[in-house]
């Protein structure tokens, strides 16, 4: 059997590096893209029953994953699974935090994401064989005031990924929609949420991790892990988006 290989972006920390030691484990070849050179090197260096290739790259500048495909092409690699997880979020009055961060957190959640799907979705459409994993969030279910841009990225990330898995029904294609609640990850600490309601039973990172990569393997269009997170979106989804929002502004707030 050929050697398949997985593109994971945000790989070195949280749920991209879950996805990282999954994928090894099952005998996949990786790219991994993230900042962290330093960190992308010293993870290449632990796997060695696989090829690593790392891409140093920030997907928050525009062209970015654009160069991330065209290294990949060079190099002449083939991507059977395309892992869209890199992404971040804030916390605060949308009028109070930072604007260019907020535009870069757009760029990346969603610009990156969808550069990258565009780019791979043509070549696995070639072959009519591929999967991609986009981590939403089961922020994509409402709206979320305190984290308004946060959670319209991720309304984004879901409502695309749908879009392609009907737009691809009847190929060997499959797009999935990773939607976790909150998560023992560096994402608490970089959103300023750890105080928050809403992480007060934060899930494991392996455990999600876990739970999406056989969502992904059975190429399921959504999945929401966690009986609690199941709840919260099915209550969002029958709630007016009135109350369903004020519920996000209060679970937002400080325990
Ligand atoms: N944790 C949660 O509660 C939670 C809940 C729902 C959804 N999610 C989603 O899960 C995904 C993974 O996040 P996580 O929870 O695992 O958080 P994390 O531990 O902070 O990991 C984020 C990853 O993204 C990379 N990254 C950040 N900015 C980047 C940039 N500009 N360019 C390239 N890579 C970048 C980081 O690596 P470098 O710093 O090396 O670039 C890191 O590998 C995100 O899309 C997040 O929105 C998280």
């Amino acid at each position: 059997m050929n050697k398949k290989t997985a593109l994971i972006t945000g790989a070195t920390s949280g749920l991209g590096y879950e996805f990282v030691k999954l994928f090894a484990n099952d005998g996949y070849d990786l790219v991994l893209v993230a900042r962290n050179n330093i960190r992308l090197s010293e993870i290449k260096n632990s796997f060695k029953n696989v090829n690593v290739t790392t891409i140093a790259k920030d997907l928050s500048i525009e062209g970015a994953a654009r160069e991330v495909f065209e290294q990949v092409e060079q190099e002449g690699i083939l991507i059977d699974i395309l892992v869209n997880n890199a992404g971040f979020g804030l916390k605060g009055s949308f009028d109070k935090l930072d604007i260019q961060k907020q535009l870069s957190m757009i760029q990346l959640n969603t610009g990156a994401l969808t550069e990258l799907t565009y780019y791979f979705l043509q070549k696995m459409k070639q072959r009519n064989s591929g999967r991609i994993l986009n981590v939403a969030s089961t922020a994509a279910f409402q709206p979320g005031p305190l984290m308004a841009v946060y959670f319209a990225t991720k309304a984004y990330v879901l409502s695309l990924s749908e879009a392609l898995m009907e737009e691809l029904s009847g190929t060997s294609i499959t797009v999935t929609a990773l939607c976790p609640g909150a998560t023992k990850t560096n994402f608490g600490a970089v959103a300023n949420v750890e105080n928050s309601k809403m992480f007060s039973q934060a899930m494991s990172a392996e455990v999600v991790a876990k739970q999406g990569y056989a969502a992904l393997m059975n190429g399921k269009r959504v999945f929401v892990p966690g009986g609690a997170n199941k709840a919260g979106v099915l209550g969002a989804k029958f709630m007016p988006r009135r109350l369903a929002a004020k519920v996000a502004k209060y679970v937002a707030g400080d325990k």
